[in-house]
Order: C-alpha cells, then structure tokens, then sequence
C-alpha cells in the first residue's frame, strides 16, 4: 500500500511517499522538504501568514517531485496522510485541503495525523527499531513532553512543560545570543566553545517531584545575566556568548535527563525515545545514552534528517495506524477539518489486544 504523507503545520513543507510493502525504512520511497526558515528569519520567528501562503505555493511542486522521484502516478496512491493538528490553523489548513482535494479526485481515505504522534514514533524508521512500550521524550519548538507509549494508539502523558517549550527557550535564549532565528541548532554549536560551569543556571524543576517542566524561568534568568555582563558598548564578548550558551544548555540537558531518567524509573520501562527538534542536540544525545546505560536503558533518535518536521513521520505514522486499524482505509474523503490545539491522547485507539 502506497501513503502519501503531507506536513504543513508550522514552517516546513514536507511530502514523503511510504511504501507498506517493505519493511521499515526501505519502505520510504522518497521524501522531500521545504524550510521556510530563511523567510521567516527576519521577522525573528514563523508569521503564519507568511507560513500559510508559502505552503501553498510548495505543497504541489514537492508532492510531484515525490513522485517522480519513486517513479509512482498520484493514481497509485491508496491513502493520504496528513498533519491535521496541532499546529497553525491556516498552515494546516494548506496540508489538509490539498489531501482532502486528492482523496476526493482519487477515491481514496485522507487519514488525519496528529504531528507529534509523527515525532514519537520517527524513531522506529531507523534500525535498530525500539521495541514497544517505551517512553518517549518530544521535545520541540512547541512541545516538551513525555509520554508512555505502550503501543501504536495507545500514549499516556506523564508530564509536559507548565510554559516555555525547549526549543522556545533555545530559540528564545539563541536571540538574546544574537544569533539568527531559530537559534537552537547555532546555540548548541556556539556552546561547543564555551564552558558550560563558567555560569550556575537554574534548573528548573528539577527537584519537583513529577514529571512536569518548566523553562520560562530559566530564559529570565539568561536574560539577567546577560543584561549584567553586557558591556557599555553593548555588545557581550564572543567568549562571554559561547559561555552562557554552554551554561544554558547543560541547564536544559539536565533536566531533560533528570526527568527521562525518573519516567524510566517511574514506568519500570527499559526504552527511550527521543524525537522533536531538540532531540538533534548532540549534548542532549551523549548525555541521555550515558545516563540510560547507567540503569541499563537503551536510548533511540531518529536520524537527524526525520529529527525535524517532516513528511516521512506523517506517512509513516499513518502506515502504522492502518495496521493497527484497517477500518481507517474504509473511511470515506467528504471534507477536512484542522485540529490547532490538540491533545495526543484524544487520538488513542480503541484496544485491539496487544500490538
Ligand atoms: O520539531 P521541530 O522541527 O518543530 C516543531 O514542531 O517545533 O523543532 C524545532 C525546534 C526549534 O526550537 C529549534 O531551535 C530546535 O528544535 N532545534 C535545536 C537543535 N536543532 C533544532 N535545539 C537544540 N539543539 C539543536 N541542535
Ligand atoms: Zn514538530
């Protein structure tokens, strides 16, 4: 069975096409990407206008250049997956009309897919594939959460930020830095030559308890320090920069892997996952795989290319429901609707006896 896989919730445009004959990640045929980054760079963060117009003028290129890529006809598509929430409502609105147009035109079930369910379960693309249940860490620019994931369609939420999301605080912290929007990928290579002690930040929750986040505080803080150590010309030192950002994400690396740590311990599950943005950050990842190998927990990324917003994670997450669930490829392509805010648990399946 052939999935397209459409993604427009935020910034970039993804397509991707998702053979279920083959196995795993040979199972992706071709994928492809636009990233508004460079346009919204200016305005120091995503304009949904601007997302929602860009999308329009992207998503059909990319789904022809998906197809001849794997030398397939739109004819061949059996299902079209797409990102119905959470996310921008005009952006998403681009993604799902497209869909709901083709599976109109074609005949064929428009499946709704929540986009951080394409996250948590990006990983199992790659080889080694985790192994149901796992805990899965999604940390974005939107999210940070934690979830337990005993099966497809089947999560728990075990806690979630109380504010910032992760990447918010890179990004947020990144500006403060002056590095140019979205400043989480260029923080954590400005920190690889600053010295993460120079600067005592708050880890925030780290002691609370449960399973909760919170990063407002700690780009408050940055924000303090900065103000402190910036000079009367302005400008803080290039050292100084590369210090707080080194600082600043030990700070976060902490308490991402306090918490993992804890649900680990918590569910007395032996597997962790790590998808979203943030999830591409190599202290992040060093720090995760040595501590889970302390209490003899294996650690699973995607590959940094699926760590992003992406295509391939929408048509694969689609794959793995219409296993889980047939009946979704009975469903008959009437309308669209768009899911902005848009709980992960709400899109459980109803249990089919193990998976
Ligand atoms: O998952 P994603 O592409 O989009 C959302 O759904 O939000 O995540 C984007 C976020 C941004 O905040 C970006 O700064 C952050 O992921 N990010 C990183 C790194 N690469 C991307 N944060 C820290 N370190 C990185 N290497
Ligand atoms: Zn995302």
């Amino acid at each position: 069975m052939l999935i397209l896989g459409i993604e427009t919730s935020c910034d970039e445009t993804g397509v991707a096409l998702y053979d279920t004959a083959l196995p795993a990640s040979a199972g992706l045929l071709a994928h492809a990407l636009h990233s508004q980054i460079a346009m919204h760079a200016a305005y120091g963060g995503v304009v949904p206008e601007l997302a929602s117009r860009d999308h329009i003028q992207r998503l059909v290129p990319l789904i022809e250049k998906v197809l001849a890529e794997s030398n397939r006809s739109l004819r061949s598509v059996d299902a079209i997956a797409v990102t119905e929430g959470p996310g921008l409502g005009g952006a998403l609105m681009v993604g799902t009309s497209v869909a709901a147009g083709l599976g109109l035109a074609l005949g064929k079930p428009m499946i709704g897919i929540h986009h951080l369910e394409g996250h948590l379960l990006s990983p199992l693309l790659a080889e080694p594939r985790p192994k149901f249940p796992f805990i899965a860490l999604l940390v974005s620019g939107g999210h940070t959460q934690l979830m337990a994931v005993e099966a497809v369609g089947r999560y728990t939420l075990l806690g979630e930020t109380v504010d910032d999301a992760a990447g918010e605080a890179f990004d947020k912290t990144a500006s403060l830095l002056a590095l140019p929007y979205p400043g989480g990928a260029a923080l954590s290579e400005l920190a690889k030559q600053g010295n993460a002690k120079k600067y005592l930040l708050p880890r925030p929750m780290l002691h609370s308890g449960n399973l909760e986040f919170s990063f407002s505080g700690l780009k408050t803080a940055v924000l303090m320090l900065t103000k402190k150590l910036t000079d009367t010309t302005k400008f803080l030192a290039d050292d100084t920069r590369a210090d707080i950002a080194a600082s600043f994400q030990a700070a976060v690396v902490d308490v991402l892997a306090a918490k993992c740590l804890a649900a680990l311990k918590q569910t007395d599950m032996k597997a962790l996952v790590v998808s979203g943005g943030v999830g591409a950050n190599q202290s992040l990842r060093s720090t995760l795989l040595r501590e889970a190998e302390r209490i003899g927990a294996q650690v699973f990324f995607p590959p940094l290319e699926f760590c992003t917003d992406n295509g391939a994670m929408i048509a694969f997450a689609a794959a793995l429901r219409i296993e889980a669930d047939p009946g979704l490829l009975l469903q008959v392509t009437r309308g669209f609707s768009v899911r902005p805010r848009w709980n992960l648990e709400m899109t459980n399946l109803a249990h089919h006896g193990g998976n």
